[in-house]
């Protein structure tokens, strides 16, 4: 893995994911779903189970949704979260080698994880085999091309952003995932733009706890300095007091059929 998911890690997601902008990104992924009753379904990546604890509410008592995580600390969070939800269990597990059988599953989704995950072709053969035809996959991954942020030291924020290139696999998955989808024999059902866009610098603002990552990863990475991500976030601040904050960056969201 690029980088490390450990306890402050997940306290930081934790913030981030919920915030209004991530609450409603969850609510965009339900309601492409449209999940029943009874269902079961996959979450690969299951982080620190705020999905998965909605999903289970939506398949209710004689569902089941299983979460699958590479981080200890995530797989804890998660357990926590879900305790009273006895529908729901958590393992550790690879997105590229998922330990279930085929055509388990009505439904898998998978938010934010893919851009750490080397061999998509090999994550979407997973993805078919475990789902029953017909079954529907859900795959929300960040363009951070699409990324746009006023700043007055363009060339500091352009040492930050090479060196937060570090973090995952993928820096814009969301641009070839159609096509790779349809190569992996899914038809498409939906494609949908998310967009976090920040115009205030408040902690209900995604960009507020995103910034704060970014910065803590790549100060003292490549040629972006310590000094660099706190000067950055102190601008930010003083950017946001003066009402000149501006932040904007896309999630992409693909839901697509497995044909069998
Ligand atoms: C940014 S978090 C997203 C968490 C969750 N899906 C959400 O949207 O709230 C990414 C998660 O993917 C997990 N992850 C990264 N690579 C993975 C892989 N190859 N297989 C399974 N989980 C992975 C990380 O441990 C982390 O919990």
């Amino acid at each position: 893995m690029t980088v490390d998911f450990n306890e402050s890690a997940v306290r930081a997601l934790e913030a981030a994911y919920l915030t209004t902008d991530v609450v409603e990104q969850r609510a965009a992924v339900l309601r492409t779903l449209a999940l029943e009753p009874g269902q079961h379904v996959l979450d690969i990546g299951s982080g620190p189970g705020l999905l998965a604890w909605e999903m289970a509410n939506a398949v209710g008592p004689t569902g089941r949704v299983h979460g699958l995580d590479l981080s200890e600390p995530m797989l804890e969070a998660a357990r926590h979260r879900c305790a009273e939800q006895p529908q729901v269990a958590f393992q550790h597990g690879d997105a590229a080698a998922l330990p279930y059988e085929p055509r388990s599953f009505d439904a898998v989704v998978t938010t934010q994880v893919y851009e750490y995950v080397p061999d998509i072709p090999g994550a979407l053969a997973e993805v078919a085999r475990v789902l029953r035809p017909g079954g529907l996959v859900a795959i929300l991954d960040t363009d951070y091309d699409s990324l746009v942020v006023h700043t007055e030291d363009r060339a500091r924020l352009a040492r930050i952003l090479d060196a937060w290139d570090e973090h995952f696999v993928h820096r814009g998955l969301p641009r070839t995932l159609g096509a790779q989808l349809r190569e992996a024999g899914f038809r498409m059902r939906q494609r949908q733009a998310i967009p976090m866009f920040n115009p205030e610098y408040t902690p209900n603002a995604f960009s507020f706890h995103l910034t704060k990552l970014i910065a803590g990863f790549s100060g003292g990475r490549r040629d972006a300095t310590r000094e660099d991500a706190a000067g950055w976030l102190a601008e930010l601040e003083t950017l946001g007091r003066e009402g000149r904050y501006f932040f904007s960056l896309n999630r992409y969201l693909f839901v697509a059929e497995w044909t069998g």
